[in-house]
């Protein structure tokens, strides 16, 4: 163990003495003196949470809110009066009633400069202390400079936002006291996504304790001394370890170590929106950047409840590339002799009605897709309900999702005892929640992952697990039902579901007899293997029940695989099924849809309007083709 690790289990010691000395529930206020200003804390605060909180400032290069302190920088080194111990790391050390703590004097900015110096001495520095830098901001105009390797912030591309740059600035470094040494490590590009130099890395652990904490731990602190390096496993490249690119460790980087491949060297623009991704339902929160339109960077919001400054690879690193995508149609279209024409958007409009108003209300159907915002979906609804005034208004799945998420129910579940994951590949499907799953873990969960037949999982999914089975699907639905204590046979049995009492005992699964007695578990239901609509409904009116009858309090989660399955049908309610046979017999002449449509046959449709993001077969065969806005580009809800 390293002296930070060492002093950061001290004083986590600490602090679980003081919780306990002072016989506090952890929400008791005292008081600290900070800069002599008197402050309210709750017991386990650290001094640097309550300095930030009152906006006093205290440098910091190795902490990070929401992580265990590390206390390896040493550059939150604050002065405790009165005490034994008089200089002490402002991210590790907890307040203690009427403690009296000096952030800045003449002494205290002496040591942070030493500190920093020594970091200094390892890291490309002859830019930092340059009393003339300024002049080369005014050189570099508007553009990048770019360099393959870097030497100075002048050529680094995190130079605008680098925060070993804040803090040279704010301790006034002019000079290194000590002789500099490029590590002259190789520079990594050969993994997608992300781009690492170690040469400016300040071996800060951030970005390894960002990745234990999402519960994969790809990589960590190798050798020893002077050839200390953040490596993976056997040095070997990230796509061959078990990293999963969610760029976690990127967004933490206080420095140029880590950047993203794609956009690294693109102005980020100032024109910020924050919307929700919708490539799962997880619904994690973004900040986009674009300029003239274009998306030029997605980083996850550190203010969302949901995600919290976390995402997986398609939200953090695949977003730009998808909806700047070349193919991507950006304009309306009409068939004109078997091609499709652009055509402004008034034409389009009018081409539409003169067509609609040809037809009775009940030839013309709808099919909406799980993809679109509560209020589009709302509009569509209303649309068709008051000006079109047709029935056929139809959702393009079969499958009614019952059983919601919300931010709330993910906060349960690091405090469930147990965690029952089936039919979820939550690796692929929704990889931010294996951070709940991780906190629980280290709480002391169960966690069992049940898959329906012969599916094997992710390895980097399966360390979580303590008991990973393949059932079934009526095993499997017997070993849920007997989890949450359903015992209503004439409930069970109305909804098709059968319930064998004896499942534990099959399958030598005694271990859960004593989990199901904890009512705070947490059951994630996935659709990886794809399951019967009725079945997965039926099962979900089952959980409904139990939990309206308080005969169950466990917390149960849908992971359904479309973006805003759930907004949607709050609006639409009607499963494809619907209106598929009217559509295949030719009751309905013409079709508006937002999906594409794969298995039906059209061929009866004498009229087909396509609303989508990119070309497809379906959009060939359309009279109209309609762009559509990305979640990037609307700020609607999704739920
Ligand atoms: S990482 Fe920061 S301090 Fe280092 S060269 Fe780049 S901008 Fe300068
Ligand atoms: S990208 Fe994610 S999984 Fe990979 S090393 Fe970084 S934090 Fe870990
Ligand atoms: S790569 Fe970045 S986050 Fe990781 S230790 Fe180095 S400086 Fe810190
Ligand atoms: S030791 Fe406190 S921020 Fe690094």
């Amino acid at each position: 163990m390293d002296y930070a690790s060492f002093n950061v289990q001290v004083k986590q010691f600490e602090r679980l003495m003081l919780l306990s000395k002072e016989g506090c529930d952890g929400m008791e206020l005292k008081h600290i003196t900070i800069d002599e200003q008197t402050f309210e804390f709750n017991v386990g605060e650290t001094i640097l949470e309550v300095a930030t909180k009152n906006k006093i400032y205290i440098p910091t290069l190795c902490n990070l809110t929401d992580l265990e302190p590390y206390g390896g920088c040493r550059l939150c080194i604050v002065r405790v009066l009165d005490s034994r111990k008089p200089f002490q790391t402002a991210c590790s050390t907890p307040c203690e009633s009427n403690m009296k703590i000096i952030t800045k004097d003449k002494e205290l900015q002496e040591m942070r400069r030493e500190v920093l110096q020594l970091i200094l001495s390892e890291h490309p520095n002859g830019c930092l202390v340059c009393a003339h830098n300024v002049l080369c901001e005014d050189l570099k105009a508007d553009d990048k400079m770019k360099s393959g390797r870097v030497f100075g912030c002048f050529s680094c591309h995190n130079k605008d936002i680098c925060e070993l740059r804040n803090v040279v600035e704010y301790l006034e470094i002019d000079e290194v006291a000590y002789d500099f040494e490029y590590k002259n490590l190789p520079l990594e590009r050969e993994d997608p996504f992300f781009d690492r130099d170690y040469n400016l890395c300040i071996l800060c652990g951030r970005c390894v304790r960002t990745c234990e904490e999402r519960g994969i731990s790809a990589i960590n602190f190798m050798h020893r001394g002077h050839e200390i390096k953040i490596s993976t496993g056997g040095d070997v490249p990230h796509i061959d370890s078990n990293c999963i690119f969610c760029g976690s460790c990127v967004d933490v980087c206080p420095t140029g170590a880590l950047s993203s491949k794609a956009t690294k060297w693109v102005k980020k623009g100032n024109n910020q929106t924050k919307s929700v991704c919708s490539f799962c339902s997880v619904q994690c929160g973004f900040l986009y950047y674009t300029i003239d339109e274009e998306l030029m960077e997605s980083i996850p919001s550190t203010q969302d409840r949901v995600n919290k400054g976390k995402a997986c690879v398609l939200g953090r690193f695949c977003t730009p590339a998808f909806v700047n995508h070349s193919t991507r149609l950006k304009y309306p279209m009409k068939r004109v002799q078997n091609t499709l024409i652009p055509t402004k958007w008034n034409d389009i409009y009018k081409a539409i009605n003169q067509k609609l108003s040809q037809y009775k209300p009940e030839e013309i159907g709808f099919v909406i897709s799980p993809d679109l915002s509560n209020e589009s979906a709302f509009l569509f609804q209303k649309f068709a309900e008051k000006v079109i005034k047709t029935p056929n208004v139809a959702l393009s799945t079969n499958f009614i999702p019952l059983l919601g998420q919300h931010d709330k129910s993910f906060d349960a579940i690091p405090d469930s005892q147990w965690i029952l994951l089936l039919n979820a590949n939550i690796q692929l499907t929704h990889p931010v929640l294996l951070i709940r799953l991780k906190q629980a873990k280290d709480k002391g969960a169960k966690i069992v992952s049940v898959n329906i037949g012969d599916v094997s999982l992710p390895d980097e999914s399966r360390n979580l697990f303590d008991f990973e089975l393949n059932l079934p699907i009526q095993d499997a639905t017997s070993l849920l039902l007997t989890m949450l204590g359903a015992q209503n046979k004439l409930l069970l049995r109305d909804l098709g579901l059968k319930m064998d009492e004896h499942v534990l005992e099959k399958h030598k699964l005694t271990q859960f007899v004593d989990m199901r007695r904890y009512q705070n578990g947490t059951v994630l239901m996935g659709n990886f293997v794809k399951l019967p609509p009725s079945y997965l409904n039926n099962l979900q009116k089952l959980i409904l029940t139990l939990a309206s009858e308080g005969e169950s309090k466990i917390n149960c989660i849908g992971l359904w695989d479309r973006g805003n399955l759930n907004g949607v049908t709050k609006f639409i309610t009607k499963p494809f099924s619907e209106i598929e046979t009217k559509i295949t017999s030719g009751e309905i002449k013409v079709l508006y849809t937002t999906e594409r449509i794969e298995n039906t046959p059209l061929d009866k449709l004498e009229y087909l309007i396509v609303q989508d993001m990119f070309p497809s077969e379906l959009s060939e065969k359309a009279d109209i083709v309609l762009p559509v806005a990305s979640f990037t580009e609307q700020s609607g809800h999704i739920t």
